[in-house]
């Protein structure tokens, strides 16, 4: 296949950190990106040229394109954190071997972003996806799959039947509550609407709280005594956060892995960390890929992909938009908060 010269790509316009904290909404992508024709990045040895079928948005590319997320923006860069898409040119032999390929992927710092006609990546980071994987699961196969996995794994550990979840409409906890119901644990899911409860019961939530509602730690002590859920699983950080882990049990384990809700909170009862063994941690899938065996990560991505396939996960689109028309149509679409928003070349 012949690779142009130039491709399109929505490029980064700040640098470094912008050292604020102000969440994921986003009115205009006008400071954060441009649209634009660039020369197609030349390879390092051990990358490969990969043309994009579709990349994915997380809220961690909502954070890192404000400069808001743990790694450094670099000006001038494609942006986007994940796809899928193949293997068109390879540089070394490992790199070679995968042209043709059709892989998942995640963007390196020292290749290219995603969202792009093509993007570079280190080879060694791309999974190949089988072939009855949809490119629109296969576009967001890494970074919330992954962590649903992964983090699953810390509630099977964590010696209890029932645990929380904020942020619940997510798609990462949407496929967190779809595990859970097929081995029986019963989470306890935080949203910030209501309509979402009865989809989140049919996935399988024991109880769906609205944060919204005044009484909302009360109703949750009152389910606390019963299903004493030791694990909480929290994308939103905020003050419900805070209240709801100091009315959970002995030995709770706060699991942050994600700040959705920027303002700042308050811990009202840190005599609990002396008394009843409780814990704050934090989870960051990047950690995770460096602590966790290559065969174990083999075995999860596997499993990853059967789930897909199965129809066991399925991914909630929102919208698929062509590149060229992101900068106009982003910011209403993600308002909508429908589901993933995709984008094609
Ligand atoms: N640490 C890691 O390694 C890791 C890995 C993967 C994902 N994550 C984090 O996991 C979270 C979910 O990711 P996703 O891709 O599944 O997200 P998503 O599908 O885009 O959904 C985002 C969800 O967050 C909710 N939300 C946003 N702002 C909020 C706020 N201020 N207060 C309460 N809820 C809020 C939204 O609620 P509505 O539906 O009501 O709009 C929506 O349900 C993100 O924070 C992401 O950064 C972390």
């Amino acid at each position: 296949m012949t690779v142009p010269a130039t491709m399109h790509a929505l490029l980064q316009k700040g640098d470094g950190y912008s050292g604020k904290q102000t969440g994921i909404s986003i009115d205009t992508l006008e400071p954060y990106l441009e649209y634009a024709e660039i020369p197609v990045p030349e390879l390092k040895d051990g990358q490969v040229l990969v043309r994009m079928a579709m990349a994915n948005i997380n809220p961690s590319d909502l954070h890192f394109i404000k400069g808001e997320y743990g790694q450094p923006r670099q000006k001038g860069k494609p942006a986007g954190f994940e796809g899928v898409g193949e293997v068109v040119a390879g540089s070394g032999a490992y790199a070679e071997k995968l042209i043709g390929q059709r892989v998942a992927f995640t963007a390196t710092p020292d290749g290219s972003g995603t969202w792009a006609d093509y993007a570079v990546t280190a080879a060694k980071t791309c999974i190949p996806v089988k072939h009855g994987m949809l490119d629109e699961d296969a576009a967001g196969h890494i970074v919330n799959p992954l962590t649903a996995m992964a983090m699953f794994d810390l509630v099977r550990k964590a010696n209890t039947e029932s645990f929380v979840l904020t942020a619940g409409a997510s798609q990462l906890c949407k496929l967190i509550i779809a595990l859970a119901k097929d081995e029986g644990y019963r989470p306890i899911v935080v949203v910030r609407r209501n309509e979402m409860t009865e989809p989140l019961k049919a996935l399988g939530a024991a109880y769906v709280l609205d944060e919204n509602d005044a009484d909302v730690v009360e109703q949750f002590k009152q389910i606390s005594r019963s299903e004493k859920p030791r694990i909480m699983l929290d994308a939103v950080s905020n003050q419900l956060s805070s209240d709801i882990f100091f009315a959970m049990p002995n030995r709770a384990n706060w699991v942050i892995y994600g700040k959705l809700d920027s303002s700042p909170i308050t811990a009202r009862e840190l005599g609990q960390f002396v008394f009843m063994d409780k814990v704050i941690s934090g989870f960051w899938l990047t950690k995770w890929f460096n602590e966790t065996s290559p065969d174990e990560q083999k075995r999860v991505i596997g499993e990853v992909q059967d789930r897909f396939i199965s129809r066991k996960w399925t991914t909630d689109v929102s919208a698929v938009i062509p590149l060229a028309e992101v900068m106009e149509k982003l910011p209403a679409t993600l308002a909508k908060r429908a589901g993933k928003v995709l984008l094609t070349p």
